[in-house]
């Protein structure tokens, strides 16, 4: 009983000198004073050794003092002597040049990660936020607002605060808060806006990265609203024809006379939402009769255009239902349902071919599109006729055959019924 407690004792004893040797060593290698403190301490002073190690300057061997001075190897108060060059809490207003001094510098940068830009800090001073900020408003978003600090991520992690996924939360946290914002003239509806739009659903639901969010149209670091003259061209980097055919288009000279912006006119900056062949024509849901009346051209083109992709969409639907009516009659069709793509490629086209606002110019895809469809019809209806015949074929000789058994079961009674 005694010996065993003694073994216990002494190896307890053993455990901590190694515990004690080992931490002095780690110490002599690395010497932290900041975090042994820091990690001890309540928040907003607390700092802890597992969030700093997620941090990209840590893991690029940058300690505490690469930003905020002081000298790590002093495990006492005077780490944070002036004479160690302590800089203390950094300011609000002093993060951008803090991250700047460092981000901006191409030499230095280079001996990291020569790929890395270097142009943050000369973006973010052309951008809302960093003219806003020169001019002392604390509000704005500095550096730290959109990538956090002291467990900052690079972009590519999925928990870094600038993820393709996650940018949207970050510019949401104040641009969704209405007290927050309160004093500024803009609205705080983009967050919610964006969140219920086809885009957010690209990205998040289908989880297709190439669907833009909210720095995609606004720059990471440039972050301004589109001018009315350049709206466009950020929807055009991705919808390149839609933009072609409106650069031809009437509208293109009458909404730049009328100061208004190109695609989000009609389609909203933020809330875009899935078109419909309703925004055409002139009932209730068309935008066309937002600006245009009974009468003047406009009106007239809307109801042409409305009714030229009515006509090939019912016929390209009939063209589906008579081709799928044979294929599950069990009618060879797979030839005729590989022309109908094409056909249903050419009402995606002319959906694209609105954008000319010119019935001529739609009028081409939409008799592309009735040409194959009406062919595909034709194959879906003959395949139909086909199977008429056979099941008429199968009908006759069925009769023929019960003819024969009927015949044969009164030849087979005549037999039994003769007297043997
Ligand atoms: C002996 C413990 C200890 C050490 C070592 C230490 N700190 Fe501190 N530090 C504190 C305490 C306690 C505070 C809280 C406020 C105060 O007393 O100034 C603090 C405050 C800070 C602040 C906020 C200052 C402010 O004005 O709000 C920063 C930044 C900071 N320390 C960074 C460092 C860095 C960097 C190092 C290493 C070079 C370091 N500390 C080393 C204990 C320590
Ligand atoms: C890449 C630069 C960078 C590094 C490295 C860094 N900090 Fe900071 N730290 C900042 C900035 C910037 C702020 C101001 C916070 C803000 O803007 O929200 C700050 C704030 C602080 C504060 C003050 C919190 C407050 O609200 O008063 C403390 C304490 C602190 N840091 C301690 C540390 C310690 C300890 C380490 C090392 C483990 C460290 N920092 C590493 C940039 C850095
Ligand atoms: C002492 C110099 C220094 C300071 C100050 C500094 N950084 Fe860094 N930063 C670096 C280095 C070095 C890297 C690593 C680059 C690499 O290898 O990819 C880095 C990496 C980064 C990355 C990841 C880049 C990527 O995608 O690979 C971001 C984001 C970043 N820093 C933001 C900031 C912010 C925000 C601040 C201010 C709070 C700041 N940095 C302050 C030196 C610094
Ligand atoms: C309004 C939010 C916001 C602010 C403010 C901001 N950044 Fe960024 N930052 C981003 C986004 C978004 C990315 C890119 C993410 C990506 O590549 O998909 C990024 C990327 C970076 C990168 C990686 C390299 C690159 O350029 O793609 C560095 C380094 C960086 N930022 C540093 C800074 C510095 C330094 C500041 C302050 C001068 C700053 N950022 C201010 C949002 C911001
Ligand atoms: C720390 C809070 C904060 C964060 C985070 C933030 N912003 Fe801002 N932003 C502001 C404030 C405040 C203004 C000034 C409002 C004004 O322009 O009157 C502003 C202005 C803007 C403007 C100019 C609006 C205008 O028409 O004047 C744009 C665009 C913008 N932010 C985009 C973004 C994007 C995109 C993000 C995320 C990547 C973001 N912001 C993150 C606070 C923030
Ligand atoms: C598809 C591109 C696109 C996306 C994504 C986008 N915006 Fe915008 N945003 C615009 C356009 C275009 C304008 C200018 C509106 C105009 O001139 O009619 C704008 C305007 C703004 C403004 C100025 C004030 C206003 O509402 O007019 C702010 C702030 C803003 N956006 C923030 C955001 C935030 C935050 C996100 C993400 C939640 C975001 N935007 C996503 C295109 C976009
Ligand atoms: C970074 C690329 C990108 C940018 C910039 C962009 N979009 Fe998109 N857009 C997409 C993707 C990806 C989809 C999803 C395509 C899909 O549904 O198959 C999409 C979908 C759409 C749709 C719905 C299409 C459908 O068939 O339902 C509309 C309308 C739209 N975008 C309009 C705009 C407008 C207007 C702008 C400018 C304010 C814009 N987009 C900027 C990539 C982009
Ligand atoms: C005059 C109003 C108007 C303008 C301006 C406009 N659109 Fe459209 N857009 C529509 C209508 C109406 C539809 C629906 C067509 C349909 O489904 O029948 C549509 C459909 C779309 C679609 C999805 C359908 C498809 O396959 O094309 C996208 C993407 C799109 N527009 C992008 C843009 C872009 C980008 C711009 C700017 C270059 C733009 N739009 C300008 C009215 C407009
Ligand atoms: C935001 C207002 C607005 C919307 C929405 C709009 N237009 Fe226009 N449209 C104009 C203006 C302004 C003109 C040039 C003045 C004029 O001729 O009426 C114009 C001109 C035209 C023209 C040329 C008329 C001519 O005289 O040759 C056609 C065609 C046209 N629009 C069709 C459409 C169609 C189709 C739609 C719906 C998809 C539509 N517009 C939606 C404002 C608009």
């Amino acid at each position: 009983m005694d010996t065993s407690r003694n073994k216990y004792a002494m190896r307890l004893l053993w455990s901590l000198l190694a515990a004690l040797l080992l931490g002095s060593v780690a110490r002599a290698q690395t010497p932290n004073s900041c975090l042994d403190c820091h990690s001890a301490l309540d928040p907003p002073y607390k700092v802890t050794g597992e969030q700093f190690s997620q941090d990209i300057h840590a893991q690029k061997g940058l300690t505490c003092a690469s930003c905020h001075g002081g000298d790590p190897s002093k495990d006492d108060q005077d780490a944070m002597s002036k004479q160690a060059g302590f800089r203390g809490k950094i300011a609000r207003k002093d993060v951008p040049a803090l991250c700047g001094r460092c981000h901006s510098d191409g030499a230095y940068m280079r001996q990291y990660n020569p790929s890395l830009r270097t142009d943050q800090f000369a973006q973010y001073l052309t951008s809302v936020h960093g003219k806003l900020r020169a001019k002392g408003d604390e509000k704005v978003a500095v550096c730290t607002d959109c990538h956090g600090v002291h467990d900052l991520r690079p972009a590519n992690d999925t928990r870094s605060k600038v993820h393709p996924l996650n940018i949207a939360q970050t510019c949401a946290r104040c641009h969704a808060d209405a007290v927050y914002m309160k004093g500024y003239s803009i609205p705080t509806d983009q967050f919610a806006g964006y969140s219920a739009s086809v885009h957010h659903e690209a990205l998040t639901v289908r989880g297709d990265l190439s669907a833009p969010t909210c720095t995609t149209c606004h720059g990471n670091h440039g972050a301004a609203p589109p001018g009315v003259s350049t709206v466009q061209n950020v929807c055009s980097t991705c919808h390149v024809f839609q933009a072609q055919l409106f650069e031809s288009s009437p509208h293109k000279a009458a909404f730049e006379s009328a100061s208004l912006p190109g695609c989000v006119t009609c389609h909203s900056n933020h809330r875009i939402a899935h078109p419909t062949d309703a925004m055409l024509g002139t009932g209730a849901q068309s935008i066309c009769t937002n600006c245009h009346t009974e009468g003047d051209a406009g009106y007239q083109a809307a109801t042409q255009i409305a009714q030229q992709l009515d006509r090939l969409d019912t016929s390209v639907k009939g063209a589906n239902e008579i081709l799928d009516r044979a294929e599950s009659a069990g009618m060879e069709v797979s030839d005729a349902q590989l022309e109908q793509d094409q056909a249903r490629d050419s009402l995606t086209k002319s959906r694209v071919a609105i954008h000319s606002a010119n019935p001529a110019r739609v009028q081409q895809d939409v008799d592309a599109g009735l040409q194959i469809a009406t062919k595909t019809h034709q194959e879906g209806a003959s395949a139909l006729k086909e199977r008429d015949y056979r099941r008429k074929g199968l009908a006759w000789s069925l009769l023929a055959i019960v003819a024969v058994v009927i015949g044969l079961r009164l030849y087979v009674r005549q037999i039994e019924r003769r007297p043997s």
